[in-house]
């Protein structure tokens, strides 16, 4: 009998659903199928695809609501952001499939080089790679998928799809609208199934031409050893820092802050994970920040209103205890009441957090937000660059010479000055340094990492 998971909601533990394990030998069947799909879909024009992804991203829209509800129970994310997941998803479908069409190759004449031959001209296009396999993180399981599934598309590559087991029926619910808008059978196969049991399997798959894969640093760096000399583009996890220095508007740092800690229960790669305050100013940044937390409503995804959530699973909830037991007992100063029902963790807010705490360098992919003190701009950028990750930061400053001779000194992807650190708009380039990444996303960047150069060189006669 074939063997199928049950997806149950972390909300209220009711059954969602249920979905096939692929097996080894199921794995194998789809790769030939898709290789098989390939041979048409690399002919069909660019034109035809982006019409397909265009109507998927329509289905997509009629259907937000009905999705989102979906997403809400199965990822305990508050419904309105729900809805925005789905219509932001899209909207990045639309941009991909137009972006598809301006996708240039060029014409290089031999003479441009030094001592290089007038008689040569290379005329370059881009070419699919193939097979993609893209695998999916649980906290934006449309989404993310979508941010893979859209660009390989519209190059012409077929994409084995592995959803995250948790979030696996509302990307399914993504995948139903690309067929529904007329992708043909074959062009997408989804593998779903525990990472743990059958994914080693498909990321050394020799079947594989690129992995495209987002989630946590540890499951990538085992990932990036096990494939083989096939392109990897990972986007993994990060500890974003939000400096702010003497001269800032502290209300409207504070704002950001917060929504930026604690919007999705802090389950983004990109949450404000610590706040780097210049000692002078950091008692009137304390008070704003407590005010914004004491607004935030802790609840239910359904309720509205509600930003803190019930977090994924146990795990991760005893994980962010752990790191706030670790915090407590080294002398942190908690400023908001601790409580816990089941996996909802209230919002937490630490000040006068110091180096030796688990909370300064640790991502908890929870509620909780440390403050750490800081003498000087140094100081703060040394804490920075000190973490493992390289995700994103963020200065906050009237100062604009000062943030950008900041900006030049941080270990990130991206830096926002005077802004909350956030992945969009979504044709930004959006990537990771040290243990948060490789390779670039971002529309146009994701179209070029899932395609490649193709020269053709003509040699004409004297
Ligand atoms: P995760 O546990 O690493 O899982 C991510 C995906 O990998 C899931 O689909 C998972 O499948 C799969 N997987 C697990 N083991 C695998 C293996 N051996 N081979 C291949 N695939 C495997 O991450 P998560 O808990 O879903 O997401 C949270 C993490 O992702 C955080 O660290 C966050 O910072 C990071 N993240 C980063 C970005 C970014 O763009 N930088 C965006 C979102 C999230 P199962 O679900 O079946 O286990
Ligand atoms: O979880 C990681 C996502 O890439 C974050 O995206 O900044 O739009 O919430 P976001």
């Amino acid at each position: 009998m074939k063997e199928t998971i049950k997806i149950y909601s972390p909300v209220d533990n009711t059954l969602i659903g249920s979905v096939p394990a692929m097996s080894q030998t199921e794995v194998d069947e789809a790769i030939i199928t898709l290789k098989e799909s390939f041979k048409q879909w690399r002919k069909t024009s660019i034109d035809e695809r982006a019409t397909l992804l265009i109507k998927a991203a329509d289905l997509l829209v009629e259907r937000a609501p009905e999705i989102a509800k979906v997403l809400a129970m199965e990822i305990s994310k508050d419904y309105k952001s729900c809805v925005s997941e789905v219509v932001r998803t899209a909207d990045f479908i639309k941009y991909t499939a137009e972006e598809g069409k301006r996708l240039k190759g060029e014409t290089l004449m031999g003479d441009s080089f030094d001592k290089g031959s007038k008689n040569k001209i290379s005329i370059v296009t881009r070419e699919p790679l193939g097979v993609v396999l893209a695998i999916a993180p649980f906290n934006y399981p449309v989404n993310l998928s979508a941010s893979k599934l859209a660009p390989a598309l519209i190059g012409g590559n077929v994409v084995l799809f592995k959803p995250p087991t948790q979030g696996c029926i509302s990307a399914l619910a993504l995948v139903k609208a690309l067929t529904d808008a007329g992708v043909p059978e074959g062009v997408i196969v989804t593998a779903t199934g525990r990472g743990s049991v059958i994914g080693d399997y498909l990321v050394s798959h020799k079947g594989v031409d690129m992995v495209s894969f987002t989630g946590s640093t540890d499951i990538g760096q085992h990932i990036a050893r096990l494939t083989g000399m096939i392109p990897l583009v990972m986007e993994l996890g990060g500890k974003d820092a939000a400096i702010i220095l003497e001269d800032a508007d502290l209300k409207k740092a504070a704002k950001n802050i917060v929504s930026g800690a604690f919007s999705y229960s802090g389950q983004r790669c990109t949450a404000v994970k610590r706040v780097l305050v210049m000692e002078e100013v950091a008692d009137e940044l304390v008070t704003y920040i407590e005010e914004e937390v004491k607004l935030l409503k802790s609840g239910l995804p359904m309720e509205d209103g509600v930003v803190v959530t019930p977090l994924i699973d146990k795990k991760a909830a005893d994980f962010v205890d752990t790191l706030i037991d670790d915090a407590l007992a080294k002398g942190a100063k908690m400023l908001t009441e601790r409580k816990r029902v089941d996996n909802l963790i209230y919002p937490v807010l630490f000040d006068n957090v110091n180096l030796d705490m688990d909370i300064a360098w640790e991502e908890p992919f929870g509620p909780v937000l440390p403050i750490i003190r800081v003498k000087s701009v140094d100081e703060a950028i040394d804490i920075s660059n000190k973490s493992e990750y390289g995700l994103q930061g963020a200065i906050f400053t009237k100062d604009i010479d000062r943030a950008f001779s900041i900006a030049n000194r941080l270990e990130v992807g991206t830096v926002h000055i005077n802004n909350k650190t956030q992945r969009g708009p979504d044709h930004f380039p959006f990537l990771g340094v040290k243990s948060s990444g490789m390779g670039t996303q971002g529309i146009r960047y994701s179209i070029e990492s899932m395609t490649r150069p193709k020269a053709t060189v003509i040699t004409l006669s004297e």
